[in-house]
């Protein structure tokens, strides 16, 4: 078998992780917040790694919260009656009836969205009167502003980052110019701020229309009243709720949306979102001084839509009859087909130097037997102009050009391990390849292997 670790100097130093001793499928959710009262969930790859799943195993938490990001995430969600439902606005951890839901001050918020998921949810048999609270620092998109904007920004350029056109990037652009409306500035009713910031908006852009935007701020600030009236959302002015909940020592949380590898400082800009997607973002994004356990989620086989650049892609044939087999590589929000590929080491390599993480859970293991006796996990670029390998950070912009993806050996794992909950359930290939993941990997934390839709299917493997 073939070894990098002469290729990983340093390997695991960059990711000191502890693992979480004797943790078990049975005490799974207990070891965690023994640990300390704030857990995070994120996105190892390219954002869609199925975060939900593993929020779903979380049945004590006082609160889930989501920190930055907005609509552009979509999150598949079982309510309590058994039925499945897409959430965007709210976290997906909002079907869990005794968990109080904080929308953070790192979010752009679309009320019309929100209020439908309150109302879908209240339709579903939750009560959601007094039960979400939102950050008066998190921004508010509106159709004929930020949404509009995406969709201009995108039609100029030639090559496209591909956005979810729900106005993101818009979004946080007027907030760091400081014209962007805020929850706290429309829910004020005797503030001028609000009608001034529209009016320089308008004059910065061309294609805005002050009228049109002005209208439906007006009805944004009527629903957001309702809401508020209704005991739907409290709004938390000083964006410090959360805070005191932590240090009272209620038990967090967190759905950090997409992935690091979308972020905007570090992702693969251009083809990236608008906010800090990394484990850091959580920080910022709802004021939370210290985070006791980060759950880093990636699936077996990487997905990615939108634009930019995906080394390990599967060619056209294996990835059509892949998600054939898997039948879900369709996003929750665009509802566009994502291109899917090989376990890509070198990207996780770096996601793991930048980011903290105590436990990578690797979701849809169960569907790796798509790939029969041919499973393998791309370890290593070359650029075949210059020669230049990469190993542990990617390569920037058009040092993409030229690379080529070195694999590791084929592993057959052909057998299906669907519903599987205990290692000793594996096979030896599955061992085999397992284990080669992480000894290329060089990551010391717990790994834990998703093996079907169900939140109690998976396996806690180290
Ligand atoms: P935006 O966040 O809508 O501006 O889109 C920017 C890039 O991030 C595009 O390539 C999107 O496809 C991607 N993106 C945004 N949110 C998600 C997500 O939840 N899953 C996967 N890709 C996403």
């Amino acid at each position: 078998m073939k070894k990098l670790s002469s290729e990983r100097e340093g390997g695991s130093i960059y990711n000191k992780a502890k693992p979480i001793e004797n943790l078990t499928n049975e005490n799974f959710e207990d070891k965690i917040w023994e640990r300390g009262n704030v857990t995070v969930i994120y996105g190892g790859q390219q954002g869609d790694e199925g975060k939900g799943k593993v929020t779903s195993q979380f049945k004590n938490n006082d609160r889930v919260a989501v920190s930055t990001g907005g609509g552009n995430a979509g999150h598949q969600a079982v309510c309590k009656n058994g039925e499945k439902i897409a959430l965007h606005e709210l976290p997906g951890g909002a079907v869990n009836e005794h968990a109080k839901i904080y929308i953070g001050q790192g979010r752009v918020v679309n009320i019309q969205g929100m209020y439908e998921e309150i109302k879908l949810l209240e339709s579903k048999g939750y009560n959601m009167k007094g039960r979400t609270f939102v950050a008066g620092g998190a921004q508010i998109i509106f159709n004929n502003l930020q949404r509009k904007l995406d969709g201009i920004i995108e039609g100029l350029k030639s090559s496209k980052v591909g956005t979810t056109k729900k106005g993101i990037g818009p979004a946080y652009a007027l907030k760091a110019l400081r014209t962007g409306p805020n929850f706290n500035i429309v829910s004020n009713p005797n503030s001028d701020q609000l009608n001034e910031f529209m009016k320089v908006n308008s004059e910065l852009f061309t294609g805005l229309d002050l009228e049109e935007i002005m209208n439906e701020v007006q009805e944004g600030k009527m629903l957001l009243q309702k809401m508020i009236d209704d005991g739907y959302i409290q709004i938390d002015h000083g964006n410090m709720l959360l805070n005191d909940a932590a240090h009272k020592g209620e038990k967090i949380l967190v759905e950090h949306s997409q992935s690091s590898g979308l972020a905007i400082d570090g992702g693969n800009y251009p083809y990236c979102t608008s906010s800090d997607t990394t484990s850091n973002g959580v920080s910022s994004g709802l004021n939370l001084p210290e985070i006791h356990t980060n759950i880093i989620v990636t699936k077996a086989i990487k997905s990615k839509v939108g634009g930019g650049y995906f080394p390990t892609k599967f060619e056209k044939e294996k990835a059509d009859e892949y998600r054939a087999y898997c039948k879900d590589e369709v996003g929750a929000t665009s509802g566009r087909t994502r291109d899917v590929g090989y376990y890509d080491i070198v990207e996780l390599r770096e996601t793991l130097k930048k980011n903290k993480a105590n436990i990578l859970y690797i979701t849809k293991y169960d569907l790796l037997d798509a790939l029969g006796e041919h499973a393998k996990i791309g370890e290593k670029y070359i650029n075949t102009k210059d020669g230049k390998t990469y190993t542990d950070s990617l390569p920037q912009g058009s040092e993409y050009e030229n690379i080529q993806v070195e694999y590791s050996q084929d592993f057959d794992l052909s057998e299906s391990i669907q519903g599987k909950k205990d290692k000793s359930e594996l096979s030896q290939n599955y061992k085999d390849y397992t284990d080669h993941l992480i000894e290329v990997l060089g990551f010391d934390g717990n790994i834990v292997l998703g093996t079907g839709v169900k939140g109690e299917e998976y396996i806690v493997y180290k």
